[in-house]
């Protein structure tokens, strides 16, 4: 057993952590490592027994919550059978076409196939490749741009990390690559004109996304990609009439609809989907985190039957499929995802985070929607989140150097509540796990305000106005 210290000293020795000020790291001025080491439930607990309630659900992955016995056996059962082996030239195993007839059967839209990687972005990635073969098929080459909106968030990878629409993902990576364009972020906050309805404005950008088509050349685009809910954007819900004004243009151009399905998948929005919840009908579904809870790396991409049919038949040309990965279909990701799914299906987390998310936004909203440093409190299914401004009356936003959702955040953690202080603006941001329960959100609201309570009052004490 190495001590604290002793795993603090390897660990800022050897690890490359992500999203992490190097400097500050290594230097320790950041303080840290936080060694974690148990969880149950939503809470989890530190090298040194110091108890956190999750609000995050680790990156909103655990969605099962921490420490679930049954997914722990089916993993083992699986890596005692056979721990290994891999999916090429039609080897499978029991569990992963289990899998795979649940997933296509659960998956909105008229779907016929699942391919497997191992995170997001690496799903994503594929999915580009997805599109660009199904149009080589085709007979349509020049139609591979794929459309991408300001906000989103599809990973880090290159192509994945390309759709991304938020600068810091690209800034000093080269990033993002030729052929990804980018449409505006629906967010009816801070974008609608004024007096525009929410149906005006989500008419306004499905036009947007019309004209940048047509601007381009319809027999250049070959897909959109967007998240049913913009989650690491700013966890922002569609206005009202988004999806079906979005899906007539795209129907319109025979564009491909690629719906990142990676954090509202698997009940997290109040339904299996937030394709379902949103009557999104999509080509190509992106899945991971609620896949396994993240309890082992699994991605996948769900692929409708208009996708598919075009690359069986093209196969009989151009000869086998030739993409994957050494661990795509693992047995091992997939016995825990059969076992996340039972769990889901059997405690019917849906319909749960449907009403617990109701209840978690009515609490958020009687706690910060009249204080005068909340611009918005917003979020569907246990996905919510609180957005900081100035000033209310105005939409003033605060001054980035404030850092304001920064430091909400590490003062709701000094009171040992995980919520994210999401990238872009000031946000505070909660995911729980599926299974929070209504006293534990009344706990997790009840510390996010004594939290905002204790920056309001520093700014008002540092001369701000609020
Ligand atoms: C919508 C969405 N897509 C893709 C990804 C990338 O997933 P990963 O971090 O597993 O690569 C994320 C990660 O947060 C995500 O939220």
């Amino acid at each position: 057993m190495y001590s604290i210290d002793e795993i603090a000293a390897l660990d800022r020795n050897s690890v490359l952590h992500p999203f992490t000020n190097l400097k500050d790291y290594a230097s320790g001025a950041a303080g840290g490592p936080t060694i974690m080491e148990t969880g149950k439930g939503v809470r989890i607990t530190d090298a040194t027994g110091r108890e956190y309630i999750d609000g995050f659900a680790g990156l909103y992955c655990v969605n099962v919550g921490y420490g679930r016995t049954e997914v722990a056996e089916a993993i083992a059962r699986q890596a005692y059978k056979l721990a290994y082996y891999h999916s090429y030239a039609a080897h499978t195993t029991e569990e992963l076409a289990r899998l795979s007839a649940r997933l296509v059967k659960m998956a909105p839209g008229d779907m016929s196939k699942v391919f497997y990687g191992m995170s997001g972005s690496d799903a994503n990635e594929t999915q580009a490749k997805l599109v660009w073969y199904y149009n080589n098929l085709r007979g349509k080459p020049k139609k591979k741009k794929i459309i991408a909106r300001e906000r989103g968030y599809h990973g880090c990878s290159v192509v994945s990390g390309s759709m991304t629409g938020l600068n810091f993902y690209h800034d000093h990576m080269d990033l993002p690559i030729s052929g990804i364009l980018r449409t505006g972020v629906p967010h009816y906050y801070w974008g609608a004109n004024e007096g525009e309805t929410e149906e005006e404005f989500s008419e306004r950008r499905a036009k947007e996304l019309d004209a940048l088509i047509v601007a381009e050349g319809p027999d250049t685009v070959g897909a959109f990609i967007a998240e049913p809910v913009l989650g690491t954007g700013g966890i922002i819900p569609p206005p009202a009439g988004y999806w079906q004004k979005i899906q007539a243009v795209l129907r319109e151009h025979d564009v491909l609809l690629i719906a990142d399905e990676v954090i509202t998948g698997f009940g997290r929005v109040g339904a299996d989907f937030g394709s379902h919840l949103y009557g999104i009908e999509p080509d190509l579904i992106t899945v991971a985190k609620g896949l396994t809870a993240a309890y082992v790396p699994l991605s996948a991409c769900i692929v409708g039957k208009r996708v598919y049919e075009v690359m069986e038949e093209g196969s009989a040309k151009v000869g086998s499929f030739s993409h994957g990965y050494t661990y795509s279909g693992h047995p091992i990701g997939a016995a825990a995802a059969n076992a996340v799914l039972d769990i889901v299906e059997n405690e019917q987390l849906a319909t749960k985070a449907a009403s617990r998310g109701a209840y978690m936004l009515s609490s958020l909203k009687k706690a910060f929607a009249q204080l005068p440093i909340v611009g918005e409190v917003r979020g569907v299914g246990m996905l919510a989140a609180v957005e900081f401004v100035a000033d209310r009356d105005s939409k003033t936003r605060f001054d980035p150097a404030l850092k304001i959702g920064a430091r909400i955040s590490q003062a709701a953690r000094d009171r040992n509540l995980i919520a994210r202080a999401m990238p872009h603006g000031e946000i505070l941001g909660f995911a729980p796990p599926l299974v929070m329960t209504e006293a534990e959100i009344d706990e997790m609201v009840g510390i996010a305000s004594a939290a905002v309570k204790q920056v309001m009052d520093e700014l008002v004490a540092a001369g701000h106005r609020v």
